[in-house]
């Protein structure tokens, strides 16, 4: 999707990313969108969430996960002893589909080459996929959420952990406790919460 010559920042990338992100028309949803969300976070980030598709909000906004999703989203991040600002957030699409529908396959068919790029740009560690559209993707698998939630995977150079997506979870007591308890991993994995017992 974007043509580097090989010494570019993971900053630079990003932005050059973005840029082609905001310009895309490669597929209908660029038709109804305010503003395409290409991601956003830290260039270095040892962490990448990544989330099914840019809602009203984000669409308004131009920035992943900023509406009542996200602010339980910056709350799940807590309890992994995590900030906004040291990791790296995006989606599966870039721009809002109609009415908030499941993304189609065409669309995530010429969508996902910009996260692929982002992907490799940033390295990350960890990347915690949020939702059934991230989890599949990500793990090319078929499996749901459900039956993967909370089991680490290694894809690659990443350790891959498949989460409920917040949206889901926010109205449901039982996904969220499931959910927040997967973040506390989280935390342990990456040192910023204490094993039980330590
Ligand atoms: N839900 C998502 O999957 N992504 C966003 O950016 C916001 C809500």
């Amino acid at each position: 999707t974007i043509s580097p010559l090989g010494d570019e920042t993971s900053e630079q990338l990003l932005g050059m990313i973005g840029d082609a992100v905001r310009a895309c028309r490669k597929c209908y949803l660029c038709e109804g969108r305010t503003n395409a969300v290409p991601g956003f976070g830290n260039a270095g980030a040892r962490i990448m969430l990544i989330g099914e598709a840019p809602g009203k909000n984000e669409d308004l906004q131009g920035k992943p996960f900023v509406g009542a999703a996200g602010n339980y989203l910056t709350e799940l991040l807590g309890y992994a002893g995590l900030t906004r600002e040291e990791v790296f957030i995006a989606n599966i699409l870039k721009c809002r589909p109609p009415s908030n529908r499941n993304p189609q396959p065409d669309e995530i068919f010429e969508c996902t080459p910009y996260l692929r790029d982002q992907v490799r740009a940033i390295m990350p560690e960890y990347i915690v996929t949020m939702g059934n559209f991230a989890t599949k993707f990500i793990l090319r698998t078929d499996r749901g959420i459900t039956g993967l939630r909370g089991n680490l995977q290694k894809t690659g150079q990443f350790s891959v952990l498949p989460v409920f997506h917040p949206a889901a979870a926010i109205y449901d007591r039982t996904k969220r406790e499931v959910l927040e308890a997967d973040f506390v991993y989280l935390g342990r994995l990456l040192g910023n919460v204490p094993w039980e017992g330590d």
